[in-house]
């Protein structure tokens, strides 16, 4: 891994945190078999992956097979990284994994349409909000001196995850190849029903009425903000010093961006994705 600051390196043209994988454990990727019932929820950080991983967790809870785990993180844990890995060969089915990293970089059976992936997008100026306050409350980044010196990071793709624009196209240009829902995060906001519904019928779980209104109220923020579970303060307070469940709304980057900055990212977005047509929801 090529270091590129005491916070982020670079491996295969993407950027970790440092040392929270290694160059062998994302080589391991390229042989790592997938069963049919793998479920991957692959995000750009901060669009809405713990909230997608809670849904995923409880419906198919509900669907009945689940072992019992201490959190969501436990029970879905990040494919990338090396810390508190489970043995996935010895995982019972099904696997549930998040993920944050690019299609080259996942397992290449999952394009022999082997497991599911569900990608969560979100609005790019929410998104870098959101991932500014994360970056000054989690120590393993480093903490952004003021907003605009962060948005140049970000939108260079000097941070976790390289650049958003670039995660966007890759996944959208490479869907064909595997089996794939696409969900955003303000669509999930708009109608958290609709979008269990459409997770659930994905993932071919039949699921109740009443069971599906139970996954709704159990990954609404207000509830999801107080699961141990799935809030992720179970994390130690030398890692996360504040809160991932945030604010959790669309259209809070009004409240950080200048119109300058703003029309800045619309610019950057007709230039670098205007072909793919994207439905972005701002407010
Ligand atoms: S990470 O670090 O990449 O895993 O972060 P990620 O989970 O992708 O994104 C965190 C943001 O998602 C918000 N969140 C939710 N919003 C609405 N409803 C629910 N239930 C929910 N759960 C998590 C979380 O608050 C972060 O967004 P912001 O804007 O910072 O509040």
């Amino acid at each position: 891994m090529e270091k590129i600051s005491d916070y982020l390196c670079r491996y295969k043209n993407y950027i970790f945190t440092a040392g929270m994988t290694t160059a062998e454990h994302i080589d391991s990727l390229q042989s790592f078999e997938i069963r049919d019932s793998d479920v991957f929820v692959v995000t750009y950080p901060k669009s809405g992956t713990i909230w997608t991983q809670q849904i995923i967790i409880s419906i198919c809870e509900l669907a009945g097979g689940l072992n019992e785990y201490p959190n969501n993180m436990e029970q879905m844990p990040w494919l990338e990284y090396t810390e508190g890995r489970p043995d996935d060969a010895l995982r019972p089915s099904p696997r549930l994994f998040v993920s944050h990293l690019t299609p080259m970089l996942m397992p290449p059976g999952l394009k022999e349409k082997k497991g599911k992936i569900i990608y969560v997008m979100r609005n790019p100026k929410d998104n870098i909000v959101s991932y500014y306050h994360f970056s000054k409350v989690v120590t393993v980044l480093e903490s952004p001196k003021n907003f605009d010196e962060y948005l140049e990071q970000y939108l260079t793709g000097n941070v976790l995850g390289s650049s958003w624009f670039d995660h966007i196209r890759v996944w959208h240009s490479n869907k064909d190849q595997y089996n794939i829902l696409f969900l955003t995060y303000e669509d999930m906001i708009l109608d958290l029903k609709g979008a269990v519904q459409k997770i659930c019928s994905f993932l071919g779980k039949n699921l109740s009425e009443a069971a599906i209104e139970q996954v709704v109220e159990k990954s609404t923020f207000k509830n999801m903000k107080k699961d141990l579970k799935a809030n992720y303060e179970f994390l130690p307070e030398e890692k996360l010093n504040g809160k991932f469940m945030r604010k959790g709304q669309i259209g809070d980057w009004k409240n950080t961006f200048t119109a300058e900055q703003s029309e800045r990212v619309d610019r950057l977005i007709q230039e670098r994705l205007g072909d793919l047509n994207l439905k972005l929801i701002w407010e």
